[in-house]
This record gives structure tokens, C-alpha cells and sequence, in this order.
């Protein structure tokens, strides 16, 4: 795809403390590739990062060729992209493409690392589109001084399971372990490597001089993988990364790098964060009560629920009398990712605005809605169980 590379654009918050791509926004909000803190301000970080607002063109374009628009894009959740209209177009000129996302398998997976999934089996469904997806073991032991090698290998397996239990089939999804899965990747990372400066990703990263070697490299790795489906087929097949926002850093390299070894750019589809159940801006592996995990039991899920942050009044007579606030309330915004139905949602939105819902109520509703889900996705799980190095690309490209 031939775009103009994208110019940086400096931020404008005296506040800021920046390292280039790296938002430090004092006393306001953290976003970095390994930390998010305090209440996102989701239009000033896609200023500061350069990416665009998805917009009603290019949703109408999806709508186009895909006949609908999922309802994590329909209200919002995914809210920006790098070159969404570019790769659309190119699909409707009948060229390859393919889907990349990843996971940095640290621990268990819990249902905000879902939701983004959940859209990547539609796109892939949809567009009858091959998946890269990527398991970092290596990013994992490389960040945290804790983790052993064999612990976040294991993990990486561990967590493979709940990306196939959305129903992929090995010929539709390919899993990289780096550790494990090193070798195609590998040629193309040292390529990457040698384009990126020191400066660069020090910049981009926020490294310092006690960052171990391992990190520093970790990013052409990461890269790689958008390269990867034009490598394998040896013509240019460009990706789409539905990912998080904070992922950004590194596509951004990776699309300033493609062009020197004539590899299409790729372009990607940037959601929000997945509200903590304590109201934060994102759930924290540091509290297992701030998210609800796949493997969590009923009793586990219902209490985490009920114990949830809302967005309602300290009692049910002021609830009733001056209604909620869904806006800031994660039992809201796991009824918004979870329910398919618009009319649902909205009914919920206006009934706890009105007051005629109280929080209980709402709680009740979700754990319903959610534990359903988990039941059949556990179910989906354990049959994956042992199937996982099938779904390896090295077991494909033997
Ligand atoms: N760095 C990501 C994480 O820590 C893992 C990852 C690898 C990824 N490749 C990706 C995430 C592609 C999104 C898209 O979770």
C-alpha cells in the first residue's frame, strides 16, 4: 500500500512529560505499552499518537464489504486506526490480506483480553481471513524480574487456549510462541533491527540505560510479525492489527520501517481499555478483583460482580429519585461489550439514567449475561486442551 509516512505530531500538554511516542501525562493519565494509569482521555492520546478517529466513511465502508458492522465498532469501542479505509480498499480490489494480534502472556486471561478477540473472529469469519497470532513469552520474562522462562512459556499455551476456544480452526489461525516459533520470524527481525536506532526506541519506549538488551530487541520481534504474511507468501500481503491503543508505538515503527524492504504497511484498528470492575481505566493483573477471569468459577464471578464499582447513587431512594450514571460505570460497560442486542443496551442505559433500574438489578443481569458466556467458552476451552501445538505455524511451514 503506498501511503505518505505519517508525520509525528508533537503534543501540546505543557504537563506532558514525553518520550516521544510514550504518553507521561502528570497527575492526568499513564498510557505506555507496559502501563496504563489513571482516567484515559482517549482523543488527546490519539492526538498525541498520530492516529486517526474512526470515522462514519469508513465505517460505512466496512458495512460495504463485510454486509454489517459489529457492535464493538458500531458503539465505539473500537475508536481509531492507522490506514482502516487504505486496507479496506485494497480488499475491494480483490488483494490478500490478513489479521495480526497478539497477547503477552503473563497470566491468565481474563475477559477484557477477550473482547478484542471477539472482533478478530469476526473480521477473520467475515473476510475469510488467516490470523497471526502472536504469544510473547520472551516480552513477558524480558519485563518482569520475576518470571521465569518456563513460566511464561507455559502461560503462552495456557492462554492459546482461550484464543482457540473462540472457535478458529488451525488452517484459519496461526500461533506464534516466540520462543518456540522462532524461526520464520527471525530473518525479518534482524532486517527490522537493523532500521531501528538506539535513539529510536529509547525515544518510543521510554528505555533507559538499566533496560536489559532483551527489551531493547524485543520490538523488531513484535514488528516482524506484520511482515510475516508477505514473507510466507512472497508477494505483499498487508495486515490489519485490531489491537489496543497503547500497541500503537510499535506499528508506528513498523510502518516507518516497511517501506526500506517493500513491505506494505500495516494498518490497524485501535480499541479502548476494558474498565476495571473498580471503576479504573483498566483492569490490573496486580488486583484479581478488578477483572473477572475465564477460569473463574460462578460463586467467583457473581461476587466479583456484586462487588463491583458502579455509576450509582449511595442509596435506592436517591438512585430512584436522581438515576444513575452509566458513563462511569463498568457493570454499563460490560452490558455495552457483552450484549449483542442495541435495544437491550440502550433500554439499560435509559432505565438507570431514569432511576427505574437500581444497581442490584443491573448486577443480577450481567452476571447472567456473562456467566452464560464463560460457561460455553470454558466448554470450548478444555477442548482445545492438547490441540494447541496444531495450531503452531511451525507445525504448518514444515
Ligand atoms: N506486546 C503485547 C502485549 O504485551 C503482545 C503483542 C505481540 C501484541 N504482538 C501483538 C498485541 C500484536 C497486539 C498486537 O500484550
Amino acid at each position: 500500500m503506498e501511503n505518505p509516512v505519517d508525520r509525528k505530531e508533537p503534543s501540546n500538554n505543557p504537563q506532558a512529560v514525553i518520550f516521544d511516542d510514550v504518553v507521561q501525562i502528570t497527575d492526568e493519565f499513564v498510557v505506555t505499552p507496559w502501563e496504563v494509569r489513571g482516567r484515559v482521555d482517549y482523543d488527546k492520546l490519539l492526538r498525541h499518537f498520530g492516529a486517526k478517529p474512526l470515522t462514519r466513511d469508513e465505517i460505512a465502508l466496512l458495512e460495504k464489504y463485510a454486509g454489517e458492522v459489529h457492535p464493538l465498532i458500531r458503539r465505539g469501542f473500537f475508536y481509531a486506526h492507522r490506514d482502516f479505509d487504505v486496507i479496506m480498499k485494497w480488499h475491494g480490489g480483490g488483494r490478500p490480506w490478513a489479521l495480526y494480534t497478539g497477547r503477552g502472556p503473563s497470566g491468565p486471561v481474563h475477559i477484557g483480553h477477550m473482547v478484542p478477540w471477539i472482533l478478530l473472529k469476526w473480521l477473520s469469519d467475515k473476510f475469510n481471513l488467516e490470523v497471526y497470532f502472536q504469544l510473547t513469552d520472551d516480552e513477558k520474562f524480558f519485563d518482569d524480574p520475576e518470571m521465569r522462562l518456563e513460566e511464561a512459556t507455559g502461560w503462552a499455551y495456557e492462554n492459546a487456549l482461550d484464543v482457540i476456544a473462540l472457535g478458529f480452526t488451525p488452517d484459519k489461525l496461526h500461533l506464534i510462541v516466540d520462543t518456540k516459533d522462532i524461526k520464520p520470524l527471525y530473518p525479518i527481525a534482524v532486517k527490522v533491527a537493523k532500521k531501528l536506532t538506539w535513539n529510536t526506541v529509547k525515544a518510543t519506549f521510554g528505555f533507559t540505560d538499566s533496560t536489559n538488551i532483551g527489551l531493547i530487541f524485543y520490538p523488531s520481534l513484535q514488528i516482524a510479525v506484520a511482515f510475516l504474511p508477505s514473507e510466507l507468501r512472497r508477494e505483499a500481503v498487508p495486515v490489519l492489527i485490531p489491537c489496543a491503543i497503547d500497541q500503537d508505538p510499535y506499528f508506528r515503527l513498523a510502518r516507518d520501517v516497511a517501506d526500506v524492504f517493500g513491505y506494505p504497511k500495516p494498518a490497524t484498528l485501535y480499541s479502548k481499555f476494558i474498565m476495571a470492575l473498580t471503576g479504573e481505566s483498566k483492569m490490573s493483573a496486580s488486583n484479581p478483583d478488578s477483572a473477572i477471569y475465564t477460569q473463574d468459577d460462578e460463586k467467583t464471578v457473581r461476587r466479583k460482580i456484586m462487588n463491583a464499582f458502579t455509576g450509582g447513587r449511595p442509596t435506592a431512594e436517591e438512585q430512584r429519585k436522581y438515576g444513575g450514571d452509566p458513563d462511569i460505570c463498568p457493570v454499563f460497560h460490560y452490558h455495552m461489550l457483552f450484549d449483542p442486542d442495541d435495544a437491550s443496551v440502550e433500554k439499560i442505559r435509559q432505565d438507570c439514567r431514569g432511576g427505574a433500574l437500581l444497581c442490584g438489578e443491573c448486577k443480577l443481569k450481567l452476571y447472567e449475561k456473562l456467566s452464560k458466556f464463560l460457561k460455553e467458552h470454558r466448554e470450548r476451552r478444555e477442548k482445545a486442551r492438547g490441540k494447541v501445538d496444531d495450531y503452531r505455524i511451525s507445525a504448518k511451514l514444515r
